[in-house]
């Protein structure tokens, strides 16, 4: 799937794992890229790799916490390019979190997960849809199955992604009579640098759980943000749609 007519499509988090994948993929399909994460040399990693391969991309540190950084992004972009057509929000607090029962989660802890996977997928959104390009544009906001499993031991993590799911919801309903879509991609367990360094067996976590039996990979997600940041894809909004191998079946 390309796209011809140089969309410029901001990826928060993308400075590595999941969030690079899909500035390769959109790459790939000919889009511009604004790289975006607190670790700005990921982020510049990402732009190398990318420019590597020819494309058209932006490095910029932000923090999707706070609103002045988020505003600052958006004016970065519109300034270099002129236009904002996709938004993928991915930047997360994850493998780093603590896991345990949900009686003994510290609430500091709670409010970080919560500031930056829910607040962050909002103030993003926040500041780039009144300057996206309507009708056509798409809001992308990467969620996580363990919502649909109820995955034990990190509840802040799984509430923060309902969060998104509900967000998803809602600004779908605000946003498409513009002809803005705005949909979520629940990922099962998915081997990135982050999600390994969680177990010694992530390799084969989970894998007997699948309809599909083996790992998911960082490109099997990726296909999903392509499509339904696709014209293909207009129709389709306020979805959430399980990319996991089968696991799920809700
Ligand atoms: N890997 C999995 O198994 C899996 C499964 C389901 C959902 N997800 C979701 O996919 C996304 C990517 O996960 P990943 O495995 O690549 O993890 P990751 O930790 O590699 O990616 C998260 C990125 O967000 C950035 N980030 C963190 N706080 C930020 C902030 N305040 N402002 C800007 N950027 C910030 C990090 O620097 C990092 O680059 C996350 O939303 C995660 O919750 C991952």
């Amino acid at each position: 799937m390309t796209h011809a007519d140089g969309r410029v499509v901001l990826i928060t988090g993308a400075g590595g794992g999941l969030g690079r994948a899909f500035a390769v993929g959109f790459a790939a399909a000919g889009d511009r890229i604004v790289v975006a994460d607190i670790d700005a040399a990921g982020a510049h990693r990402t732009v190398e790799l990318l420019a590597a391969e020819g494309a058209d991309a932006l490095a910029v540190r932000v923090d999707v916490t706070k609103k002045a950084s988020v505003e600052a992004l958006i004016d970065t972009v519109i300034d270099r390019y002129g236009r904002l057509d996709v938004v993928v929000n991915n930047a997360a607090i994850y493998a780093t979190l603590t896991r345990t029962p949900f009686a003994e989660i510290d609430p500091d802890e709670w409010d970080r997960v919560m500031a930056v996977n829910a607040k962050g997928t909002w103030l993003v959104s926040a500041a780039a849809y009144p300057r996206m390009t309507k009708p056509g544009g798409r809001i992308i906001n990467i969620a996580s199955a363990t919502v649909m499993s109820g995955s034990p031991l990190w509840m802040h993590y799984v509430a923060s992604k309902a969060a998104v799911i509900g967000m998803t919801r809602v600004m779908a309903r605000e946003t498409g009579s513009e002809g803005v879509t705005v949909n979520a991609i629940a990922p099962g367990f998915t081997l990135t640098e982050a999600s390994m360094g969680l177990m010694d067996d992530a390799a084969t976590y989970g894998v007997d759980r699948g309809a599909i039996k083996r790992a998911s990979q960082p490109d099997d997600i990726v296909g999903t943000a392509v499509f339904l940041a696709s014209d293909q894809a207009s129709y389709i909004t306020g979805q959430t749609l399980i990319v996991d191998g089968g696991k799920q079946f809700i």
